[in-house]
């Protein structure tokens, strides 16, 4: 491919961006898979050189100085990250945990305030209300599908650094009217965070919403559930100031070359298993919603989904993830989970297995259980993530599970 043709890249479809972006064979002695630069260190032709490049004015060939910086492969999966969250710019980062910590640690310092969303990542809440509050920093949750709630809480501060929410809610799987709260934290001049990993930027894309940052588990739907890796896409400004103080100062959560290769492949393939995993997640959660053991479904595939015009709006596709209720308790969950033959009794999500999760006594185990109930992440709730196996087998795996 010339270097014109990979020029109009950015006018192409989602799908080809997938595949293509950010990277030419012919820059590359026509490889066709990029090169994996294992290098912590880089050369400079001359000591001028090597000033410039600190200067930031680099001269041409000579931009990369240090891997916790920038590194060749991994500016391939950066270009690629923006191109599909249709951002400015990205920086990858190590973990998901990495890419939060590090957007915190860029924006936030004692005396600011953050206005978080009460149902989150397990991890990520604990990093919220116990860690970042050891630092001074105000942390206050809210429902943040309560826009009342929300614009109520951002009115009793006079300024507001950041709101930060997922754009679909873990566990529950609600989805988060992002327009309207970007008006709402941008009328108080906070920064608008948005955890994207649920919806993926196959089916949403919340910079368009009026979200400033977007963040990525990449572990989960990019990489496949292979590897630990995370990304922030933004302004290019923003993603510097991340890049070169969140990451480069703060956290060094910095990712592998070898791991950037990793996640270039898995994006290749993302829009394929993104509409698989949708797929299979509604016809699995057809069949739950009419189990007698099942209470309820909440599944953004399903037109019981209970805010389906947020679904409409936000979503191009629904997510291969959702929220069963059994009948029953922990103790129900836990029996049904224990009779799995081919789903994983595992965390995580967006993997090619199919994942069950007991969020109570798993991933949101870091909140209290008088936190859980206030919050709405109930004993009974089962998280579901659907992989890519045949559909049939999957159900006949959760029929002989609820027996
Ligand atoms: C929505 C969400 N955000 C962030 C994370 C943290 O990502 P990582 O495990 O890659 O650090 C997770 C992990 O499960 C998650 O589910």
């Amino acid at each position: 491919m010339s270097s014109e043709q990979h020029h109009d890249m950015s006018k192409m479809q989602m799908n080809t961006k997938c595949v293509h972006f950010g990277y030419n064979p012919s820059e590359h002695h026509h490889a066709a898979n990029p090169p994996i630069y294992l290098s912590s260190t880089f050369e400079f032709d001359t000591a001028e050189a090597c000033a410039d490049a600190f200067c930031g004015k680099p001269q041409p060939g000579q931009c990369n100085i240090y891997s916790r910086l920038t590194n060749p492969t991994t500016n391939i999966l950066e270009l690629r990250l923006a191109a599909i969250e249709s951002a400015e710019a990205a920086v990858a980062t190590a973990s998901g945990i990495g890419a939060i910590a590090s957007t915190f640690w860029t924006f936030l310092k004692a005396g600011s305030v953050l206005i978080a969303s009460n149902r989150v990542y397990g991890c990520t809440y604990a990093l919220l209300a116990h860690q970042l509050t050891r630092f001074g920093v105000n942390v206050q949750f809210v429902d943040m599908t309560d826009l009342k709630a929300v614009a109520e809480l951002l009115n009793k501060f006079e300024t507001v650094d950041m709101v930060y929410t997922e754009s679909i809610q873990n566990p529950t799987n609600d989805v988060v009217d992002l327009e309207e709260i970007s008006k709402l934290a941008h009328a108080k001049k906070a920064r608008f965070v948005v955890d994207n990993t649920f919806a993926t930027p196959i089916s949403c894309n919340p910079l368009k919403f009026g979200a400033d940052l977007v963040i990525h588990s990449a572990t989960k739907y990019l990489i496949g559930g292979i590897f630990t890796a995370g990304a922030v896409m933004g302004s290019a400004d923003d993603i510097c100031k991340i890049r070169f103080i969140g990451i480069k100062d703060c956290t060094g959560a910095v990712i592998d070359a070898a791991l950037s290769f990793a996640m270039i492949q898995g994006i290749e393939t993302l829009h394929l298993r993104v509409k698989c995993m949708s797929d299979n997640a509604r016809q699995l959660a057809e069949f739950l919603e009419k189990h007698p053991k099942v209470e309820k479904v909440v599944a953004t595939a399903l037109p019981s989904h209970p805010q389906k015009d947020l679904v409409a709006k936000y979503l191009s596709i629904p997510n291969g993830l959702f929220s069963v209720y059994v009948k029953g308790g922990i103790k129900e969950c836990q029996a049904m989970m224990n009779k799995f033959q081919l789903a994983y009794r595992a965390v995580s999500l967006g993997k090619t297995h199919t994942l069950v999760n007991h969020p109570a006594s798993m991933t949101h185990s870091t909140y209290t259980q008088q936190e859980r109930e206030k919050y709405g992440i109930a004993d009974n709730l089962v998280r579901i993530s659907v992989g890519c196996e045949d559909a049939i087998d999957i159900i006949n795996d959760f029929k002989q599970a609820l027996e």
